[in-house]
């Protein structure tokens, strides 16, 4: 068995094993492993956080610089990335604190050696307060948070892991910042509310995280009388653990492979790219690839009010490049907005988880 093959058995068992602690009202210390550790309140008080430091960060407000002041955030990205790892650096820096990283990238880093998962995060954990982990095995920031707990008990400072997305399994902070722009732009935010809003999401629903993280997390929401579509070819469905959960929830799910069904009823596009990286071979991801593209003409379709959002980056699934400026220009596509919110929320999860304080 290689190292890598033992870190995924493992990573299995923690995310069994593991009991990630509901917030609660308390962000401090916690890790942040998945959505199911959000109570409807818990996020109102996230999205409370997020719309203040966006007032203040617009207003230049310097007092920002104080709030993580002397802590300082490790990256550790064992997969690609340019939003999630830039928009934590971004908030990291706009609130005072410090970042660091392996200098060349973990992939040059002692993972280069064999070392495993649990010693790694565990370095990190010697230096920084907070660790950023990406990574391709579902449950591996479960595994983190179980060996930086053995950790605390080594040395007196409580390191913090924050996922930035576990394999296939779950996306956290993008589903926060994904739920934070939808109730921004569509909903009422200081009231936390979606209620009757019909939410369709499009594409790679089976390997796409940040479509799990995101309906689980609108289940959690507690707004009524929210309508969920999943679109998707029907070897790309949502897990059927994701739709249990949805439907013991009593949210209203439809599924379909036609996006026609479903397109002007829709207030919400969510497009999703086709996840390449996950396929056993090329053939499997070509027999799939081009079953969604969202193009100006697609969206002449939807409903004047209605916003398409993509949690990037994007492909061919939404054209070609020229397609993408025609995009781009209707004003209906917010995938920039969302893309600034994912900064700004992860500001407001940074300060509580952090320091707590109310911003
Ligand atoms: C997504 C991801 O990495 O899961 N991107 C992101 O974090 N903004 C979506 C994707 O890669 O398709």
């Amino acid at each position: 068995m290689t190292d890598q093959d033992l870190d995924l058995r493992r990573s299995e068992v923690y995310l069994q094993q593991y009991h990630p602690v509901p917030i609660q009202g308390d962000f401090v210390g916690k890790h942040i492993v998945t959505v199911d550790q959000f109570e409807r309140a818990d996020l109102q008080t996230l999205f409370d956080a997020a719309v203040s430091l966006r007032r203040r960060m617009r207003q230049q407000d310097r007092g920002l610089q104080e709030i993580c002041a002397g802590k300082l955030m490790a990256t550790l990205f064992y997969e690609a990335s340019t939003r999630t790892d830039m928009s934590f650096q971004a908030a990291m820096r706009r609130l005072g604190g410090e970042v660091i990283a392996a200098s060349n990238g973990v992939q040059f880093s002692s993972v280069y050696k064999g070392e495993n998962l649990a010693d790694t995060v565990r370095a990190a954990g010697c230096y920084a307060d907070a660790i950023i982990l990406r990574h391709p095995h579902v449950g591996s920031s479960y595994h983190a948070a179980y060996y930086l707990d053995q950790l605390h008990a080594k040395i007196e400072r409580k390191a913090t892991v924050i996922s930035a997305g576990d394999g296939i399994g779950e996306h956290p902070t993008q589903a926060l910042l994904d739920l934070f722009t939808i109730v921004d732009l569509k909903g009422d935010v200081k009231n936390l509310h979606l209620g009757g809003l019909t939410i369709t999401m499009v594409g790679d629903l089976r390997h796409g995280r940040t479509v799990h993280s995101l309906a689980k997390l609108i289940a959690r929401s507690g707004t009524e009388n929210v309508h969920l579509c999943f679109v998707s070819p029907s070897s790309l469905r949502m897990p059927p653990k994701v739709l249990d959960l949805l439907r013991q929830q009593s949210i209203s799910v439809y599924e379909t492979g036609n996006l026609n069904e479903v397109l002007r009823d829709t207030d919400v596009i969510y497009w999703t790219r086709v996840q390449e990286e996950r396929f056993a071979t090329s053939d499997d991801y070509d027999e799939v690839k081009d079953g969604f593209i969202m193009t100006s003409a697609v969206m002449q379709q939807a409903k004047a009010d209605t916003i398409l959002m993509h949690p990037l980056p994007r492909k061919h699934e939404m054209g070609s490049a020229m397609e993408h400026d025609l995009l781009d220009k209707d004003s209906r596509a917010v995938y920039f907005q969302q893309m600034e919110n994912g900064m700004i929320i992860r500001m407001a999860l940074l300060a509580k988880v952090l320091r707590g304080m109310y911003v």
